[in-house]
């Protein structure tokens, strides 16, 4: 009895830090945004077969890969097989260009949280406050170095535990408030249209594009193909079940995102018309959710506590991003963790500088047609991600064989259940749409085709 019982900890303790990792800015700000974009309900659709597909392949691969190994993902994928070493490498790239824009939008998540708490909601709720923010220079610059400052002195001190086990009780509540607004939005007369838009595909808006920026996107919200899953399934007790963990892990993290986006993909539609929904892009959360709450009876006090709360999930995965970096140089470069995280401190500022002035002045700067926040953005989901996908694939389809997986998650008898598709999946569908992914995404970038 007492066995099962430490059993059933070991689960939901390894859950819950997954979790916690995955449940970040990418479902709250990165998703309903790309809902948005690439027509509403035809995206949800694409995103959830990719989830129960790709997104199920990768991340048991992944996690089984890391308690095979007991190695985070440098030294994971080349004892998996010697000449894959290069694949840890690529994946530990990920994390270094996602930091720093991370904490440029965690840095707009706090202002927005100061904005709320000082009383400021209904100036928040104006058309161009978000604009002229963003392309201001110093005052996000402040909030950027803030967010990456917290960060840093998070993880020197060591209390990333104690944040993370704060943020397990904040969570759900975090998730009451989300369906509160998504339930006070319902209620509005005339929010029909938008909830249509968000929820029925309509197939005419399905494109290429939609299947790459739906891939992407479960890369990032996922946090896989970038060996952060991998040093994660290396602290997994042998006696978990990674499967059953695996679907616990997916349904918590598209719950939470199928929410946020349908807090904010609808009520884009009620206060900005159609218009909204394609010009918003990556402000669309701090556009719209002002307006929602300033509508809102008791919208002011409902504002703080939401911003709070992203603030601190916001937080929670920065940590487990630059955690991520701190401990590859540390094992790479056999550095203190001061001088890694300084390292990390001053790559973070170098490159986010450019990120959030790409807003502003530096606006005319552009690579590959791209501000350097999506630029980066697109660097790492749309290059970096399926490459690495592509790489994992390809070692586990035939290099190394389905069977040491197989064999990792079954362990102690545990069923495989869709062993099937998981054969199938790495061995040939996988690679096969990865290439193509990567494929019509450079093309297209480049102008070579129009899709
Ligand atoms: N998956 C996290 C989110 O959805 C972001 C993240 C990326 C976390 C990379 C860790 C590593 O916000």
């Amino acid at each position: 009895m007492k066995e099962k019982r430490s059993n059933f900890t070991g689960s939901v303790g390894f859950v819950l830090a997954a979790a916690g990792s995955a449940v970040g800015l990418g479902n709250l700000w990165r998703f309903p945004y790309l809902a948005a974009q690439y027509g509403g309900g035809i995206f949800i659709l694409v995103y959830l077969i990719l989830a129960v597909t790709f997104g199920f392949t990768l991340l048991i691969t992944e996690i089984a890969i890391g308690r095979k190994t007991k190695n985070s993902s440098i030294l994971a994928y080349r004892k998996i097989h010697e000449r894959f070493g290069f694949l840890g490498y690529l994946a530990g790239l990920v994390p270094l260009i996602i930091l720093p824009y991370y904490c440029v939008i965690g840095g707009w998540v706090l202002k927005y949280t100061t904005v709320f708490v000082t009383g400021q909601g209904k100036e928040a709720a104006g058309d161009s406050y978000f604009g002229s923010f963003i392309s201001g220079t110093t005052t996000p610059l402040i909030y950027f170095l803030i967010f990456l400052t917290v960060t840093m002195v998070v993880i020197l001190c060591g209390v990333q535990k104690g944040i993370e086990r704060v943020s397990k009780f904040l969570m759900p509540v975090l998730l009451v408030i989300t369906l509160g607004v998504c339930i006070y939005e319902i209620t509005i007369p005339g929010s029909g249209a938008g909830i249509r838009y968000y929820l029925l595909p309509d197939f005419s808006k399905f494109s290429i594009k939609t299947v790459c920026a739906a891939m992407g996107q479960l890369f990032f919200s996922m946090s896989i193909a970038m060996g952060i899953m991998v040093s994660y399934g290396s602290y997994v007790k042998d006696d978990v079940n990674i499967g059953t963990a695996v679907n616990q892990i997916e349904i918590f993290d598209t719950v939470v995102a199928l929410l946020a986006g349908f807090m904010i993909v609808p009520a884009v539609y009620m206060f900005s018309g159609e218009e909204g929904l394609a010009t918003g892009g990556a402000g669309l959360m701090f556009i719209t959710l002002p307006k929602v709450f300033d509508s809102m009876p008791m919208g002011g006090l409902i504002g703080i506590c939401f911003f709070i709360l992203v603030l601190v999930a916001a937080l929670t995965s920065a940590i487990s991003v630059m955690e991520a970096t701190v401990s590859m140089l540390i094992d790479r470069l056999k550095i203190s963790r001061v001088k890694a995280a300084a390292t990390i401190f001053v790559i973070s500022i170098v490159l986010g500088i450019p990120s959030s002035l790409g807003n502003g002045i530096w606006s005319g700067i552009l690579l590959l047609g791209m501000d350097f926040l999506t630029f980066f953005d697109y660097l790492s989901n749309s290059i970096i991600m399926p490459l690495v996908a592509l790489g994992t694939c390809i070692l586990i389809g035939w290099f190394a064989g389905t069977k040491v997986i197989e064999d990792e998650v079954t362990k102690n008898g545990e069923k495989f259940s869709r062993l099937g598709i998981y054969r199938v999946m790495i061995k040939y569908i996988a690679p096969v749409f990865m290439v193509i992914i990567l494929v019509f995404y450079t093309l297209a970038q480049f102008g070579i085709i129009n899709y």
